[in-house]
């Protein structure tokens, strides 16, 4: 039983305190929510120190047919741009028929009577007259569908046609083939379906946009977690490679093990958190790379200038004017409105060394005399320590970023975490967490923690669970993710109804309630005495029954331990499993005797309350 008080408001609740945190781990984005169905499609792959098997001509293979045979080689010599390097050459020996497949991230799913967006840059040494043929073609060999580019220039030119599936299929391949000789060159070949979550060119699956829209987010983070700083400062997350055209955006490897594409870069991150009502929030690195990794990677001081205004530029790329250097840029990629950016998240959970306190507050200050209005959320770290915190109040940021994975058993003894966080102090977000399992146990602890949360709603401003999306079979995150999938199935955990019940249902105020927290049934075989105690925790005995009939503390014996007998009761914590006071019954005629007892928790940790005959 619930007892809910409307008249007694405590706290305010942050209209974003449940949010998304979306990563690029366990194949998130390419191959994931990114609706790009051909993988490694400008032939940027190349073996990764954590995943050797990757090559340039990872998910292609070599077609001949009908006699003609080609000879497959990715080089760089006269690239599509200096940013996008390399390419396929296809030299044909002039007979039959020869080219390339891709088959996406095992296997190109199809849907019948879908249309497809092909495109594909190209050029040709000889018999540019020749066509080039494109096929999607199922695992049985059929067609499902077809199409062709007439001729090809001499000079790099972008190629597109639409493609509609006859069929259903979940292990197509796209082939593309020609005739004739010479050397064909190809790059960024892709295939989209049309329809994508909002219909959006260059857009996110469909089904997974809508699972992410459906948990009525109010912030997501991005791009990371461990990708947005990098490794090393190699692979740290650059958002200036990750906007304009597709084609001249910068590959780049992923510390996970595998390479990312940057098609869902910055302006398609800020354009979903449109489509899924979510204010950005996005993270930049500060100039030091990932604290696990060795060497510590840094930005020499004498370089942080150029990562300072990559962060002061970005938001200009968010909300500056159209005349702006980096507002020009997203009016011309077709979003001429601000993004209205309001936070910036500077590091991700970085480690307390002299770089990171030497280098942070540059950010700060960079950006506060630049963009006074922007909420800088700070970093406090991995675990509850929160190393870094000392800092950020130093540093005044609006609010600091802590990180935990616990197990839930954690979760559920730290419902009280945040009563005592000094409220002079930056505000928290919660900005990763798990509990490190899918069941229902693991979300129920993590729901438990979230009404701590909500008590506590006026220092707690943001949470948001971590990771958010994982593939069946690509996981470098196994324990638990929030929402699981694969090529055409997208899987909603306990933890994400957790999340989804909290953000639709979450109120504007937090209201005093209480629970009743015990009631005995004792039969006569033990109905000598009843008695009542806590372990661990302060409560207050609101009422105590037998038979339906109140019973008068004043009656009562004590036995020991901390209480107030004179109104109600109100114990203290108690380690011991021992009654603090107990009654005889008045009567034990050998029906059942119902101790009935009502209290609430005044404070103090998690523990029972104890009702019991004996
Ligand atoms: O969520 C997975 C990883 O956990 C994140 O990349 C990192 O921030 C944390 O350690």
């Amino acid at each position: 039983e619930v007892h809910v008080h409307l008249d007694r408001p405590s706290v305010e609740l942050s209209p974003v305190l449940y949010g998304l945190f979306f990563e690029d781990i366990n194949y998130a984005a390419d191959g994931g929510l990114y609706a790009e169905l051909v993988q490694n499609r400008s032939f940027e792959y190349y073996p990764l120190s954590n995943n050797r098997r990757l090559h340039p001509l990872s998910a292609w293979e070599r077609v001949q047919r009908d006699g003609g045979t080609a000879k497959l080689a990715v080089v760089d010599e006269a690239p599509l741009n200096d940013k996008n390097t390399h390419y396929v050459n296809i030299a044909l020996d002039g007979t039959g028929t020869a080219g390339i497949a891709n088959s996406g991230f095992a296997g190109i799913v199809l849907e019948k009577d879908a249309k497809y967006d092909f495109s594909v840059y190209a050029r040709r040494t000889e018999d540019a007259d020749k066509a080039i043929n494109v096929q999607l073609v199922k695992d049985d060999g059929s067609v499902l569908a077809e199409g062709s580019i007439d001729a090809v220039s001499a000079e790099w030119k972008k190629y597109e046609l639409t493609l509609t599936a006859s069929d259903d299929a979940t292990k197509a391949k796209l082939v593309v083939t020609t005739t004739g000789g010479g050397v064909l060159s190809l790059d960024m070949v892709s295939l989209f379906p049309q329809e994508t979550f909002k219909g959006r060119k260059n857009g996110m699956r469909k089904d997974l946009g809508q699972a992410l829209a459906e948990l009525n987010p109010k912030f997501l983070r991005f791009p990371g977690g461990c990708i947005a700083h990098g490794s090393g400062l190699a692979n740290a997350y650059r958002w200036k490679d990750t906007v304009g055209d597709v084609a001249e955006r910068k590959p780049n490897w992923n510390r996970w093990g595998y390479h990312q594409s940057y098609g869902l870069g910055y302006f398609e991150y800020m354009q979903l958190c449109e489509d899924i009502g979510a204010t950005p929030l996005p993270v930049v690195p500060v100039g030091v790379a990932c604290g696990f990794t060795r060497p510590f990677d840094k930005v020499p001081m004498e370089d942080l200038h150029i990562w300072v205004d990559d962060a002061l530029d970005l938001i200009e790329f968010a909300n500056g004017p159209v005349e702006s250097e980096w507002g020009k840029l997203r009016a011309e990629m077709g979003h001429p409105e601000p993004f209205n950016l309001e936070y910036v998240c500077l590091g991700n959970e970085e480690h307390d060394t002299p770089e990171v306190r030497e280098r942070f507050p540059y950010f700060v200050a960079a950006i506060r005399e630049r963009y006074p209005d922007i909420k800088i959320v700070g970093t406090s770290g991995l675990g509850e320590g929160i190393p870094l915190y000392d800092l950020m109040t130093r540093e005044q940021v609006y609010s600091s970023d802590e990180h935990y994975y616990m197990n839930p058993n954690w979760y559920l003894s730290n419902t009280r975490r945040f009563d005592s966080f000094d409220r002079n102090k930056p505000k928290i977000f919660v900005g990763e967490y798990a509990s490190e399992g899918n069941s229902m146990f693991n979300a129920m602890a993590e729901a438990a923690y979230l009404t701590g949360i909500e008590r506590n709603a006026d220092i707690v401003d943001m949470t948001c669970y971590a990771p958010l999306l994982a593939k069946y079979n690509y996981t470098q995150w196994p324990k638990a993710d929030l929402i699981w999938f694969d090529n055409t199935q997208v899987v909603r955990t306990p933890n994400y109804y957790v999340q989804q019940m909290f953000a639709t249902n979450k109120g504007d105020v937090y209201l005093d309630n209480s629970v009743e927290m015990a009631r005995n049934v004792v039969d006569k075989r033990y109905a000598g005495r009843v008695g009542i105690g806590t372990w661990l925790t302060t409560i207050e005995v609101e009422s105590a029954k037998l038979n339906g009939k109140p019973l008068n503390f004043a009656d009562w014996e004590v036995l020991g331990g901390d209480y107030d007998n004179t109104k109600s009761a109100y114990f203290q914590r108690d380690v011991r499993a021992e009654p603090a006071m107990s009654l005889a019954p008045e009567s034990a005629d050998g029906s059942k005797t119902v101790y009935e007892v009502r209290a609430r928790k005044t404070g103090g940790e998690e523990g029972f309350l104890l009702a019991f005959g004996y």
